[in-house]
């Protein structure tokens, strides 16, 4: 598969701000799927600052930590930070797996038109690990010790990095229209080769995606 290499870290947020920005004029009522992490933080920047409409969109994040005693490192948090307190999304249509509402809906963030996706240094997309099944949807998993130790960086020491979480599964992702996996960083470019051009294998979930016929990767380091 092909990783487009993007300049900068400037230029990948603003490319695939454009493909949000396409997607929302062309379908008002678009159902996206929406990733955390580092990697997108450039490009909420770059949505905010376009000021689109998002008064009919849906969106449906991927994952969050299963904690009820964390908030500022919650998913939610992130993006009410990040995007939902600068836009005019309607808070309705703002959806988390493990929101009581819909959860356990095994329909959750199905049929989405696009999905942005980032991907960890062990190849998990969203919380998928090594080992999860291709045939997998929304449900509560066990982070990898590869993830927790990585994801301190947002903690104040690694014992308080959640040791669960629920996902969104990757039979429900490859459901989408269509999928944008970013990535940024040196750190992250052997496991995005691994996963975009070796063997697809659950032991590496980002594999999956050379099974989808609408994919694009974008990489910066
Ligand atoms: C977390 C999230 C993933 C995300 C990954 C990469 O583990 N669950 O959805 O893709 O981090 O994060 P970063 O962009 O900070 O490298």
């Amino acid at each position: 598969m092909e990783i487009k290499i993007q300049k900068d870290y400037s230029e990948l947020s603003s490319t695939v701000a454009d493909i949000v920005k396409h997607q929302i004029q062309r379908k008002p009522n678009s159902r996206l799927i929406l990733p955390t992490g580092s990697t997108p933080i450039g490009l909420y920047k770059e949505l905010v600052n376009r000021k689109l409409n998002w008064k009919k969109v849906e969106t449906f994040n991927l994952d969050e930590y299963l904690d009820n005693t964390i908030w500022e490192q919650s998913y939610r948090y992130f993006m009410d930070e990040n995007l939902f307190k600068h836009i005019n999304i309607d808070d309705d249509n703002i959806y988390f797996p493990g929101d009581t509402a819909i959860w356990p809906e095994m329909s959750y963030g199905e049929n989405a038109d696009l999905c942005i996706l980032g991907i960890g240094t062990n190849g998990h997309i969203a919380f998928n690990e090594p080992g999860s099944s291709f045939d997998s949807e929304t449900r509560v998993v066990d982070l990898d010790e590869q993830t927790i130790e990585d994801n301190s960086r947002f903690f104040d020491s690694v014992d308080d990095v959640p040791k669960q979480a629920i996902t969104m599964g990757l039979k429900t992702i490859m459901k989408s229209k269509k999928i944008v996996l970013i990535a940024n960083g040196v750190h992250k470019y052997k496991i995005l080769n691994v996963a975009m051009n070796g063997g697809v294998t659950e032991k590496v979930p980002a594999s999956i995606l050379q099974k989808h016929n609408n994919v694009e990767v974008f990489y910066c380091d």
